[in-house]
């Protein structure tokens, strides 16, 4: 098979193309670099000896959408590509909305015209906005997103269900990822954010290796058992093999599917925190401070349609995934520009 994966040279995306490389699929890329480094696929190459086709170029370029379409022959579609930045979000609406959603159209409309029917997208647990209840499935209610990221994902999620309906041929995978952390094992890859983190995992990181002082905790005043918030995070490989049952079990139900990738597990900060003192052994220097606007108390998955569905697991701890975030942050202490 020939997967076509759009934003494959980012934290997710890299550690797909690994997992594809290594069944034996060709792979090729098409990302624009805004956040990441060919670096990571350099980095991709040499963990399995074999190089995806790289286009450095915007999935809003529809002629190169269109040249990558007749130069491969493309089976299905990853697509990564977007920009993921709550907060940046609020600020740079237009740029959201065009690169998430006026993106996904472009691909869609090219896609559609060379003939290639099959689209797993990256899909957020932001879509269910404040959990009626946890765990979450796909049969909760989703919308009352609160800013222009999550409703990206919503919007391109419906766009997504109506083209399924006119395209009964296409087969289409949204795949709602809770909080993806961790690292290959190899410390090769893994997540290099752009100046200070605003995600947990990568702040704690940035916290024990010494380049940031202090963690603020936002908020120990919810209604979890130690009053932080509470989140299903998982392992970047296992997301990974995610996408590759995804991609094994496209043909059966419907031609549109919304499935879950968590582990079912909800942890606190404070749980976090001291997985974190236990891999680098090293105190973390935090303190509480208030609620982050827009955080929710607690938001984890009930994973068992993406076992029905896709004989997918998550199999990594939440001590695998602390373990290897630090294998990578220590062994790249300023990521793909070390
Ligand atoms: P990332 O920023 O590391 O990867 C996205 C990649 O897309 C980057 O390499 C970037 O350069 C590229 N890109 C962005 N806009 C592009 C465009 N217009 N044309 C071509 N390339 C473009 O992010 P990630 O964490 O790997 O996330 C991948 C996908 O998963 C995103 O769609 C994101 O919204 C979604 N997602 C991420 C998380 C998370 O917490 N990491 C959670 C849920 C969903
Ligand atoms: N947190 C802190 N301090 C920090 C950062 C986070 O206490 O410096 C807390 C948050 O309040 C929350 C938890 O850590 O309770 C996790 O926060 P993250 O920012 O790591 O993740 P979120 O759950 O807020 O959001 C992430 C992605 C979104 C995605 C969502 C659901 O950033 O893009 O998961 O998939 F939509």
């Amino acid at each position: 098979m020939t997967i076509l994966v759009t934003g494959g040279a980012g934290y997710i995306g890299s550690h797909t193309v690994l997992a594809l490389l290594e069944r034996g699929d060709d792979v090729v890329v098409i990302d624009n670099l805004s956040n990441s480094s060919k670096v990571s696929l350099e980095r991709v190459t040499e963990l399995t000896g074999k190089e995806p086709t790289l286009y450095v170029a915007d999935i809003l370029d529809r002629h190169v959408l269109r040249d990558i379409f007749s130069n491969h022959t493309i089976t299905d579609v990853i697509h990564f590509a977007g920009l993921k930045s709550v907060g940046e979000s609020i600020t740079k609406p237009l740029e959201y909305y065009e690169n998430n959603v006026v993106g996904t159209l472009v691909l869609l409309h090219e896609m559609l015209q060379a003939g290639v029917d099959s689209l797993i997208f990256s899909s957020s647990a932001t879509v269910y906005g404040n959990p009626e209840k946890v765990p979450l499935s796909e049969e909760c209610q989703t919308g009352g997103t609160t800013n222009p990221y999550g409703t990206s994902k919503l919007m391109v999620e419906q766009i997504l269900r109506d083209f399924s309906l006119a395209q009964p041929e296409f087969r289409i995978t949204c795949l709602r990822y809770f909080n993806p952390v961790g690292a290959h094992e190899s410390g090769r890859i893994g997540e290099d954010p752009n100046g200070i983190p605003n995600n947990l995992v990568p702040y704690i990181s940035q916290v024990a290796i010494g380049k940031l002082e202090c963690l603020s905790v936002y908020g120990n005043d919810y209604p979890t058992p130690d009053g932080t918030g509470v989140r299903d995070y998982i392992h970047v490989l296992d997301l990974a093999s995610g996408h590759l049952a995804a991609l094994d079990h496209k043909a059966e139900g419907s031609s549109f599917k919304a499935i879950n990738l968590g582990t079912g597990v909800g942890y606190s900060v404070i749980d976090l925190i001291q997985a974190f003192e236990k891999a680098a052994q090293t105190k973390i220097n935090y303190r509480i401070v208030e609620r982050r606007a827009g955080d929710v108390a607690e938001c984890w998955s009930d994973s068992s349609l993406a076992r029905q569905h896709l004989g997918w697991q998550a199999t990594r701890t939440i001590d695998d995934m602390i373990r290897d975030t630090w294998n990578w942050q220590k062994n790249n202490p300023d990521g793909y520009g070390s």
